[in-house]
């Protein structure tokens, strides 16, 4: 299987996936450009040509590209079109940063190991969509976010690391995921330094540090560090 790991001193190649705001996408980028980060975003693709991400790269000097679903006759020739596109950026890893389509599995499997997501919950709880809600509902006392490396189980893939945070209890979905995006920055960026690094990587299904299988997803701490 083919591990994102980088031994040289050259910065990982990073493409990022996103449909929307690209806030996810914007921390990575700020965090390689105050040089905390070892990586090169060589471009930002989107499905949606009015997502913000692709005016955020524009703006950062980045190649954004947007294809239109509605191009293609169905949602396989859109992925494979979509990821045709990546490899051509020959990227080491593919972060999907809000990316909201579900990717086609014989896609996925090209690049298991070498293509992340962030999803807003404490996986293996709420894969899906209003997470936000969902963890209020259920009347749980924290939620998150985690960021795992992309099998073809939606949001089923093995996961790195957590970020969590209580919920309050006069909490909404808005007002969670509002406290939640700054920690969700900080995990995806600490979460992209492990695996530029070589320290993360993903081996026969599962998580690795130092090439030693993971007890339990890393956690993010109030410095920013996994641990
Ligand atoms: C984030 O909450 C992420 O966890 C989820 O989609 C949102 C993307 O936000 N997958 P942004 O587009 O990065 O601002």
């Amino acid at each position: 299987m083919p591990e994102p790991r980088n031994p040289s001193s050259k910065p990982l190649r990073v493409v990022v996936l996103a449909s929307g705001r690209g806030s996810n996408f914007a921390a990575l980028v700020e965090a390689q450009r105050r040089g905390e980060l070892p990586i090169d975003v060589v471009a930002l693709l989107s499905d949606r040509t009015t997502a913000h991400a692709l005016e955020l790269a524009r703006a950062a000097d980045i190649e954004a590209i947007a294809l239109k679903p509605r191009d293609y006759s169905n949602r396989e020739d859109f992925d494979h079109a979509i990821f045709d596109r990546v490899a051509q950026l020959t990227p080491d890893l593919i972060v999907l940063a809000g990316f909201m389509r579900i990717i086609d599995p014989a896609v996925v499997e090209q690049w298991v190991g070498r293509m992340i997501n962030i999803h807003p919950s404490l996986l293996p709880k709420y894969p899906g969509l209003r997470t936000h809600a969902r963890a209020i509902e259920a009347g749980d006392v924290e939620h998150g976010s985690s960021v795992h490396f992309v099998t073809s189980e939606l949001d089923g893939g093995p996961v790195i690391a957590h970020v969590a945070l209580p919920i309050a209890r006069d909490d909404t979905p808005e007002s969670l995921a509002a406290r939640l995006l700054p920690l969700e920055h900080r995990l995806l960026v600490a979460t992209t330094k492990l695996i530029a690094v070589g320290e993360i990587a993903l081996d026969n299904d599962r998580v690795v540090r130092h090439g030693q299988p993971l007890a339990a997803p890393l956690r993010l701490d109030d410095n920013g560090h996994l641990g």
